[in-house]
């Protein structure tokens, strides 16, 4: 049965009315129009759904949008505009990182964390941080060059 679920998103309380255990990926997508966070496995292993919820980089895939209620929930559009671009957005630009793009929803949200969390992070922090994500196009060394680049910009 469907219930009022209320959180912030990108700055605004959005309220929708859906099942609670609905995935929070298909109420941002399917309810709300949100295009950044994708549908890559469903399964909480690919990152490509990645969203900030109260800060924590979570795979919204796997959350139901009754763990969201009442959270402040960012997605890749509240991190950056084309106008004033993150400083990781800037970088993954700047090093031509997207083939497919599918994928860089997920980088990009997690990097973000962990440059907020570690300003200036080692090669194995940045490694660390961001394993776990998928990208089937083989970017991988371009990313690192992005995420180092971004760090740099900090
Ligand atoms: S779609 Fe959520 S982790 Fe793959
Ligand atoms: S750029 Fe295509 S999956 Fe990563």
């Amino acid at each position: 049965m469907a219930e009022r679920i209320a959180f912030e998103l990108n700055g605004e309380t959005r309220t929708v009315e859906v099942a609670p255990d609905t995935p929070l990926l298909y109420v941002l997508r399917n309810e709300l129009g949100l295009s950044n966070p994708h549908f890559g496995c469903g399964l909480a292993q690919c990152g490509a759904c990645t969203v900030h919820v109260d800060g924590a980089p979570t795979r919204s895939c796997s959350l139901p949008v009754s763990q969201a209620a009442g959270t402040k929930v960012m997605t890749l559009a509240g991190l950056g505009t084309p106008e004033h671009p993150h400083r990781l957005q800037a970088a993954f630009i700047a090093e031509q990182v997207p083939q497919c793009g599918y994928c860089l929803n997920g980088w990009i949200m997690t990097a973000a964390a962990l440059l907020r969390d570690t300003p200036h992070p080692s090669e194995q922090q940045i490694r660390d941080g961001l394993s776990g994500l998928k990208c089937r196009c083989g970017t991988h060394m371009a990313i690192l060059r992005a995420v180092r680049r971004a760090a740099q910009a900090a």
